[in-house]
């Protein structure tokens, strides 16, 4: 089987590892891949834009290619799944009606509300008066959240209303792109986040190991949101019976209401949860795709072949599916990011150490480099130095025995990734 895997981040260099461990993957191509998948055995990288769907279909064709696997939102929400099914191809992750989901905030707060799904007391606005005036009524911290897509940069807590109005300002004066019709202030909540990604065939919906993300670029959880500094799977605060609550509440009514729409949603579907010190938990945010560094932490743990799973989703047959299978034990990323990010930084540094974090047990999966004669960095999150161990202690010890490996120019990471569920 040949699988063609859109995208270029440290998930998708996670995806094709794990695709091309099953005795039916020969091949996997990237479309355009890292300096980790153009280094991958039986991987190579095609260098085409993400959003030139034509130019991908011709390849895909071509190459007669089984299963197409889409990473990133932003080829979904432009609708990249349409364009190829209609081309006679197979593609995981759903149509640009399903990435919705993601790609407007407004249009996923109204069908969780309509599904009666648990979540943050919120207001929606398209003019910044009105929103001023709830800003005023309402505790802080406060939420405030652009809509549409703002890689990661949409969402701020406002802990003064300064803040706060600053927030809602910037987002109509359209400093979020496109993303600047709509604000929703929506009620802060605390505790831990989770991500729950789920395989959907569009009628059947089943979750993947829960995986905790660190979301802040410092230590102890502070300072600026990033795309994801460091995660592990499998999250234990997400407890068997939070998980049955999550199945029901989340899961199975999403589906039903995307299909009241007569949306055919098949991919995943990843919902991020809120859980309070009580146990209870409120959806975040849906995401249309694989949570990234979450992929990371979650596929080496997987037995089920990654392509079965796929294949059952896209030909709507998941419910035949036997129960996914998993490894005992647990597994750790730590992201290694150029220094500056999630603000300004640099690329082009020369890395070094990979070759000697994976002797050290570690496996490391790319993100931002590229292969260059040398290998080199082209991007904010460089590369996602991996453990899979028996416990937590040991997968957290052979990520950051790798990571001491690496070096590169201004890089930086964080040092207390998995500090919940350390002994
Ligand atoms: P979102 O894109 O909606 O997930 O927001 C990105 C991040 O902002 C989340 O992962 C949380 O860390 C934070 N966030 C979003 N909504 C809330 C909320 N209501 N309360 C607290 N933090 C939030
Ligand atoms: N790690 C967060 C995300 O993939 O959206």
């Amino acid at each position: 089987m040949k699988i063609l895997v859109v995208g270029s981040g440290g998930r998708e260099h996670a995806l094709a590892w794990k695709l091309l461990q099953s005795s039916e993957v020969e091949r996997v191509f990237c479309v355009p891949g890292n300096g980790g998948t153009a280094t991958l055995n039986r991987c190579e990288n095609i260098s085409l834009a993400v959003d030139d769907f034509a130019l991908i279909s011709n390849f895909a064709l071509k190459e007669e290619i089984n299963l197409v696997v889409v990473g990133p939102e932003v080829p979904l929400a432009q609708g990249i799944t349409d364009y190829l099914q209609s081309q006679g191809l197979k593609v995981f992750g759903p149509n640009k009606a399903g990435a919705q989901i993601e790609a407007s905030k407004v249009w996923a707060k109204t069908l969780m509300q309509e599904a009666k799904i648990p979540i943050a007391n919120s207001a929606v606005f398209n003019r910044a008066a009105p929103a001023k005036s709830y800003i005023k009524d309402h505790e802080l911290p406060i939420v405030i959240k652009a809509d549409g897509l703002a890689a990661g940069k949409g969402v701020t807590v406002a802990t003064t209303r300064n803040q706060a109005v600053e927030a809602v300002e910037a987002i109509f004066r359209g400093q979020f792109g496109g993303a600047g019709e709509f604000v929703i202030v929506e009620e802060c909540l605390i505790g831990q986040e989770v991500s729950v990604l789920a395989l959907t065939d569009g009628l059947t919906i089943r979750p993947l190991l829960p995986a905790q993300d660190h979301k802040r670029i410092g230590e102890g959880d502070t300072g600026e949101n990033t795309g994801g500094m460091g995660a592990y799977a499998p999250a234990p605060i997400a407890t068997v019976n939070l998980m049955e609550r999550v199945q029901k509440q989340v899961l199975d009514r999403t589906i039903n209401a995307l299909r009241a729409r007569n949306i055919d949603y098949r991919g995943v579907l990843y919902a991020g949860l809120m859980i309070n010190p009580s146990g209870e938990f409120k959806v975040l945010e849906f995401n249309c795709r694989f949570g990234d560094p979450e992929t990371q932490v979650i596929l080496p743990l997987l037995e089920t072949p990654l392509e079965e799973l796929m294949l059952a989703c896209v030909e709507q047959r998941l419910e035949q599916m036997p129960p996914i299978e998993w490894k005992q034990g647990a597994c750790a990323t730590v992201v290694a990011a150029s220094g500056g990010y999630p603000g300004v930084y640099e690329t082009g540094k020369v890395i070094t150490g990979i070759a000697q974090a994976e002797a050290a047990g570690a496996t490391v999966f790319h993100a931002g480099t590229i292969l260059n004669q040398q290998l080199i960095t082209d991007g904010g999150r460089v590369l996602n130095v991996t453990g899979i161990g028996e416990n937590f202690e040991q997968a957290l010890g052979l990520a950051y025995a790798g990571i001491e490996q690496i070096n590169f120019e201004g890089m930086y990471y964080r040092r207390d990734i998995g500090y919940q569920v350390k002994g």
